[in-house]
């Protein structure tokens, strides 16, 4: 229960005990359970985090039951169609847009860092054909920590400053060379005179024997993907990053944290997961078939790129790439008939109450991969791509978590093991082995 002067009182074996209540700035409000176990002996129990708020934030809101999503107070549909992918980089990571100079300074930052050191390079002749890009992205910003200056939370302002726009540049760098050597063609250096997006593009797609034409609705459609992946506030690559920097791991570790749990089909690999998925339907041909499959409790089939742990209504984010995927497979007259059905399939779940009760929709990867395919990005880069675009919000994350000294991250709890009763004497009748093994 919750009275007026933001208290709750909780009854427990005959005590009350008031608990806190903190009101965010949207009005969303948490109880404070910090002393909980000090005064009461009791700790709580969320799995999965569903109800848990890890920490107070002021970089992302959203509001998944009215599917709103604002970084910094702005609305991502305004960010997505007036500002780049590099102004939004630095609103996250500083709060605010960034005035003419300060873009300038920030792109120049960019720039300066964008070169991976030569001697990493070599990595890239020992990772095996086959390879996934995110298990080399994430080897490969994992061993930035041995090539660069250390920073943590004891660096120094200006240390911070460079290693953030280091990180944010130089992933482009690895998934890029990670690309060119899986297809076996010579790597392409980023060039200073080319912006965020396009540069991405030109040294995946510029070879000696083809230049590549940069396109200019490529690298517009670009800049929109990476700025609605941008950042999602406590998802788990999020809460991944916080947790291990908490323990005061060095940015370029921690980082590698993030990009692995992105990793996951449940998490950032639903992306590859959607177009394999939405391949298997359209070779089989039935799409009623998949819809009874997702609904039926005693199969493991789920509808790869719907639902989502927080959005119980249109994800705001997909929305925008729906939008997007038709106006871009126009512009460029390419045919996809993964996208047709795509959209069979979210007819479908939109009229049937099974999707409808339980609140799922679309989420932001059931059409990004059609998108993908039509700029030519192969299947196994789509995580990598996702990555790229949640740089920024980890870096702001991280920023953020080392700025508040927070204590580690250490949860509780619930013991369901054996106790010693249940052991018995199993430790006395043991025979240990005659040598030690
Ligand atoms: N297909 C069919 N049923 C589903 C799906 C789905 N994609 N997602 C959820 N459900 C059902 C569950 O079976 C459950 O039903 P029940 O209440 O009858 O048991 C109910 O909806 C709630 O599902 P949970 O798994 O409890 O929801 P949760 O919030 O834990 O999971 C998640 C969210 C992981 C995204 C889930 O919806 C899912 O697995 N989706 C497919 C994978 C995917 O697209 N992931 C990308 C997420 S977005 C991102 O990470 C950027």
């Amino acid at each position: 229960m919750m009275n007026k002067n933001s208290e709750a009182i909780l009854n427990f074996e005959n005590k009350e005990i008031a608990l806190p209540v903190i009101c965010g700035s949207e009005g969303e409000k948490a109880l404070d359970i910090s002393t909980l176990r000090k005064s009461t002996g009791l700790v709580t129990l969320d799995q999965g985090f569903a109800n848990t708020a890890s920490c107070c934030s002021q970089i992302t809101y959203i509001d998944g039951e009215k599917g709103i999503l604002r970084y910094r107070g702005i609305p991502i549909a305004e960010l997505a169609a007036k500002v780049s992918f590099v102004d939004v980089a630095y609103l996250l990571v500083h709060g605010t847009l960034p005035t003419e100079k300060e873009r300038m300074d920030f792109s120049s930052l960019l720039n300066y860092n964008s070169l991976l050191h030569e001697d990493m390079r070599h990595f890239f002749d020992h990772f095996p054909k086959g390879a996934h890009p995110m298990h080399i992205l994430s080897t490969m910003v994992n061993a930035m920590a041995a090539f660069y200056p250390t920073v943590d939370v004891t660096a120094t302002a200006r240390n911070i400053e460079h290693s953030c726009a280091r990180v944010i540049s130089i992933v482009r760098t690895i998934a890029a060379f990670a690309y060119k050597k899986s297809i076996g063609e010579p790597i392409v250096y980023p060039r200073h005179d080319l912006s965020y997006c396009a540069n991405f593009l030109n040294m995946m797609f510029d070879s000696p024997v083809k230049p590549y034409h940069i396109s200019p609705e490529a690298v517009r459609l670009l800049n929109v993907l990476f700025i609605i992946h941008a950042d999602h506030e406590q998802n788990c690559s999020t809460t991944a990053v916080r947790a291990i920097g908490s323990a005061q791991v060095n940015l370029y570790s921690t980082i590698a944290a993030g990009v692995s749990a992105l990793s996951g089909p449940l998490h950032g690999g639903a992306n590859q997961a959607v177009i394999e998925q939405l391949r298997m339907i359209m070779a089989d041909g039935d799409v009623d078939k998949f819809i009874r499959k997702a609904k039926d409790k005693n199969d493991s089939f789920r509808l790869m790129g719907f639902g989502h742990r927080v959005y119980k209504t249109y994800d705001p984010r997909a929305e925008i790439v729906r939008k997007e995927c038709e106006k871009y497979l126009k512009e460029t007259g390419i045919n996809d008939p993964l996208l047709d059905i795509a959209h069979k399939i979210e007819e479908i779940a939109r009229e049937d109450s099974y999707f409808v009760e339980r609140g799922l929709y679309p989420n932001v990867d059931f059409y990004t991969g059609i998108l993908y395919r039509a700029m030519g990005i192969p299947e196994n880069m789509f995580t990598v791509m996702f990555a790229l675009a949640r740089l920024p919000g980890w870096v702001a994350h991280w920023r953020e978590m080392i700025g508040d000294s927070t204590k580690i991250v250490r949860p509780r709890q619930i013991y369901t093991g054996r106790t010693p009763s249940e052991v018995g004497s199993e430790i006395e009748n043991f025979s240990p082995p005659s040598l030690l093994i």
